[in-house]
């Protein structure tokens, strides 16, 4: 077949939902247990609520979206490096190729992770041919970060996973922190530095209402009070001279792609890279990209469904691939205009963050 024609035959097959935006962002949950208790995501009282597929079955799952013109995957948890076997269902994965593109390219594969267990696994990740990691650490500081985890001495080992990430050409690595008002919000500046010195990209991500149920020392439950803005933070970093540099001032960078979720800042002299991902303030929902698949193999078309669609379930009845492949344009076609957090009558979602997969 004519190679143009061709590709706008495989263009005219990439998924979209009903308000006009391709869905080429899919996020897989491996597994939802998790070693860390983060007070704002799980209790610590229940562990697994969901099962685990095989790997050949997230494999099947996401070779289908792959088909319909899905070009990014992120493994996520739980925490994903948990998961036995993970490396072989890496190597799977990294050899899937687009098919919505001119020549067939290898997807972007990334994966987002607690740190705690990368500092042995960076190297084998990469290997496997993973492209891009995230790790979620939500204070420099080790005290503070043992609160947050309630493990103890969690903050070297998931330095040490850090480095060895960077180390294993993996970088520059994105650390994500979730800021929480009179927690962590003390951190902005020294995150600054952190991003500065070990040429990582941090994140900072408003909190959403994604908790479980809140309980236990420490456990957090979402206000809107308790959310730090992006205003804020960009306030409070446009304020302050990092050391060494002498003057104050964020410079603002452009987007790196129209699907960016994330505000992109530096400083003066260009040395660190500071993004903001600011859902409550500033929601993104109308360009969003992405849908999920849950551990059990349920679609989650927005963080904020009041229901999942059961892939696996059709799978395991043995439906066909065109059968699959229909049912997920039917369900993607459905996705949710938006989220309505802090808006009167907002309901929370049916499962929390751990239970979905970041
Ligand atoms: N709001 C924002 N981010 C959250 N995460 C977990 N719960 C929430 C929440 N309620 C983040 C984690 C991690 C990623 C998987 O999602 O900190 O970075
Ligand atoms: Fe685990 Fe991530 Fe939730 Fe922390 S935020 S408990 S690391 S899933």
């Amino acid at each position: 077949m004519n190679p143009l024609f061709s590709q706008l035959a495989a263009a005219r097959r990439r998924l979209r939902d009903s308000h006009g935006r391709a869905i080429t962002d899919l996020r897989v949950s491996v597994t939802d247990r998790c070693n860390f208790r983060c007070v704002y995501c799980r209790t610590g009282n229940e562990g697994a609520q969901f099962a685990e597929l095989a790997h050949a079955d997230y494999l099947r799952m996401i070779r289908l979206f792959v088909s319909l013109g899905v070009e990014k995957i992120r493994l996520t948890g739980g925490e994903p490096l948990l998961r036995a076997g993970l490396l072989d269902l890496v190597r799977e994965v990294a050899s899937l190729r687009t098919v919505c593109t001119a020549t067939p390219q290898p997807l972007d594969l990334a994966l987002t992770t607690n740190g705690h267990l990368l500092a042995g696994m960076a190297q084998p990740l990469k290997d496997a041919g993973l492209t891009r990691i995230t790790v979620s650490m939500d204070a420099v500081d080790p005290e503070t970060f043992s609160r947050i985890t309630r493990v103890p001495r969690s903050f070297d080992r998931v330095l040490a996973g850090i480095r060895a990430a960077t180390d294993a050409g993996l970088g520059p690595v994105k650390v994500n922190c979730v800021l929480l008002r009179g927690f962590n919000d003390g951190q902005i500046e020294a995150f600054a530095e952190f991003s500065r010195r070990e040429n990582v990209i941090v994140r900072f991500i408003e909190w959403m209402p994604l908790e479980e149920a809140s309980t236990g020392e420490h456990a957090r439950k979402w206000t809107k009070e308790a959310v730090v803005t992006l205003d804020e933070i960009v306030e409070r970093l446009d304020r302050y001279a990092p050391a060494g540099l002498g003057s104050s001032g964020l410079i603002e960078l452009p987007p790196n792609a129209s699907s960016e979720t994330a505000r992109r800042y530096t400083f003066a002299d260009g040395v660190g890279e500071i993004g903001i991902i600011a859902p409550v303030s500033r929601p993104f929902c109308g360009h969003c990209s992405r849908v999920r698949l849950t551990s059990d193999g349920k679609i989650r078309t927005c963080l904020f469904s009041q229901t999942d669609h059961d892939l696996a379930g059709r799978m395991v009845r043995g439906a066909t691939d065109a059968e699959l492949s229909a049912y997920i344009r039917q369900v993607v076609d459905r996705k949710e205009a938006r989220h309505h957090i802090g808006e009167p009558g907002f309901e929370k979602p049916s499962r929390s963050m751990v239970h979905i997969g970041g």
